[in-house]
């Protein structure tokens, strides 16, 4: 038997069944939303990986230090032996832990990418033969059943992309992922930090307009999906740090005034000249906050390490 299984939670239809309640939702709310998890068709996960090799943005590079660095400490601290990784992707940020965990018998990548789920497990396992691979397409916003492999259990969360969801959807998320963990087993969380307001928008629209392609290629994904019409020309890409909040703002703000039709969902959409899309939150973290985010859900806050340049985080914690 072939140690890569591979579990779908996500019936064939469900992803287009999300998209339509999704887009049905946000383009009929005010303001207009939609949520950052369609931009990865295969094209957006392409510009997406363009976008972590951008000179503007430092998140990747510096969490990567951080792995380098710490992934013996981090093995030393939790002797996991399954490793669970939400939003997995290519697993290119995960390797080097993966080799520091010398205990780890099962890895558990969990995407909604089966294409990149293959293809990362097959290429673990010809590295560490032994090692059982069990890959989740799965939406891990929404619940999910780990496969029953053995404890500890280390949960990873890479790339800041928790920063995605608004604080309550959070508060939700990390409950649940308390609940998916027995006491003792370890929470890694990846989190970019509150930093100077030009080096965050920088990253989030950089000057070769890579981030810009990558916003309005969640216009593509609605038209080509849903029979929409938008015309991706006919808006321009926004990034704004909201101070308060203290999170970054992606939106598509409308060039002219349009009228946009979504066949699929019987909907006509009219934007205002100037009017804004939001499509994505990045919100961006404080020690003090992580904590008490990651203590209200049940676990105990232990590790903190952030890159030399203190722009970026892995934390630590164990569940209680
Ligand atoms: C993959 C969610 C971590 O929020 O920085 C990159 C996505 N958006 N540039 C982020 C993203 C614009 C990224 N995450």
């Amino acid at each position: 038997m072939s140690p890569l299984h591979v579990t779908r939670t996500l019936p064939e239809d469900a992803t287009q069944a999300a998209l339509r309640a999704d887009v049905l939702h946000g383009l009929t709310a005010t303001p207009k939303s939609l949520p950052p998890k369609w931009f990865y068709d295969a094209r957006g996960s392409e510009l997406f990986e363009r976008i972590t090799e951008l000179p503007e943005y430092y998140p990747t590079r510096a969490e990567r230090e951080i792995l380098l660095a710490r992934a013996g400490e981090i093995a030393a601290a939790c002797r996991a032996r399954t490793l669970v990784e939400l939003g997995s992707g290519s697993a290119r940020k995960t390797r080097h832990l993966i080799d520091s965990l010398t205990s780890l018998e099962a890895y558990v990548p969990v995407d909604v990418s089966e294409s990149a789920l293959t293809r990362a497990g097959r290429a673990l396992i010809g590295e560490r033969p032994g090692l059982r691979v069990h890959a989740l397409i799965a939406d891990f916003t929404a619940p999910l059943a780990l496969p029953g492999t053995p404890g500890p259990r280390l949960l990873a969360f890479l790339g800041g992309t928790i920063g995605n969801l608004l604080p309550a959807e959070r508060a939700r998320f990390l409950a649940s992922v308390r609940s998916l963990l027995a006491p003792g087993d370890g929470l890694l969380l990846g989190t970019d930090l509150v930093k100077d307001e030009r080096v965050l928008v920088r990253a989030y629209d950089d000057a070769a307009g890579v981030t810009a392609a990558f916003n309005k290629n969640v216009l593509a994904v609605v038209d080509r999906e849903l029979g929409a019409d938008f015309d991706p020309d006919a808006f321009d890409h926004v990034a704004r740090w909201d101070a308060e909040r203290e999170w970054i703002e992606m939106r598509l703000r409308a060039r002219t005034a349009q009228s946009v039709k979504v066949p699929a969902l019987d909907l006509a959409v009219d934007f205002a000249a100037g009017e804004e899309l939001r499509t994505e939150v990045s919100a961006k973290f404080r020690k003090e906050g992580v904590s008490a985010e990651v203590a209200a859900a049940g676990f105990a806050f232990g590790h903190w390490w952030t890159d030399a340049q203190g722009r970026f985080a892995l934390s630590l914690s164990v569940a209680r």
